[in-house]
């Protein structure tokens, strides 16, 4: 049986890539590689009732509650979804990880960057993915196609956003083997490339 692999996609809202997600899993299987196509937060069951609330409770959450919600859905996530399936030899191709959180509510929301490590690690148990891909996007852009519809973290502001994008960049600067930047604004045809050069380096 071939190895099994763990990859994440991260990358500001409307950087498109679920698009690429796509595009790689229908590569891969036309390759006769076994994949699963994952998510967080909200895979399925607990995770699903976790999403809900992140993306659509309208009362105040609290940055660290927010934090804490993330972190329950990557537990359950890595401990009944990830584990087994790499245990099967499949490839993992999930769309946002733990980069999310130090992005988002490290330098999203200003929280302590050691301290969201330190948990992430508890919530993941330590597995760490092989490759992650961020898709990098100017802010104005991302926003622009996310559109008027926004979900509560959408809903954030533009400030909030760029910290998340240079928190990306950074993420990337300090873990450069794992972690690789694509060029969002380049085409969809040209990602998907950059994207296979990747992993087929793997
Ligand atoms: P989703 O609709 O999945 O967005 P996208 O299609 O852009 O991935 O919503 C997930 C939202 O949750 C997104 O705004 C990023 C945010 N998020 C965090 O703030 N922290 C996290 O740890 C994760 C996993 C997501």
């Amino acid at each position: 049986m071939q190895r099994g692999l763990f990859i994440t996609f991260e990358g500001a809202d409307g950087c498109g890539k679920t698009t690429q997600i796509e595009l790689l899993d229908k590569y891969l299987r036309a390759a006769g590689r076994d994949t699963l196509l994952t998510r967080e937060p909200g895979s399925r069951g607990l995770g699903e009732k976790l999403r809900e609330i992140l993306l659509n409770y309208d009362g105040e959450v609290s940055p660290t509650a927010e934090s804490f919600l993330f972190l329950a859905d990557r537990a359950q996530h890595v401990d009944c979804i990830i584990k087994p399936a790499l245990k099967e030899g499949k490839i993992i191709l999930c769309d946002r990880h733990t980069d999310s959180t130090v992005a988002y509510q490290g330098y999203g929301r200003e929280l302590d960057i050691t301290q969201i490590n330190y948990l992430n690690n508890i919530a993941t148990g330590g597995l760490k993915p092989d490759l992650t891909i961020v898709f990098d996007i100017d802010v104005e852009t991302s926003l622009a196609r996310v559109g008027k519809n926004k979900d509560r973290m959408e809903s954030a502001g533009i400030d909030f956003f760029n910290r998340v994008r240079h928190g990306y960049l950074d993420i990337a600067r300090k873990e450069p083997d794992r972690v690789k930047v694509i060029d969002s604004s380049d085409t969809i045809e040209n990602i998907h490339k950059k994207v296979l050069e990747l992993v087929n380096c793997l």
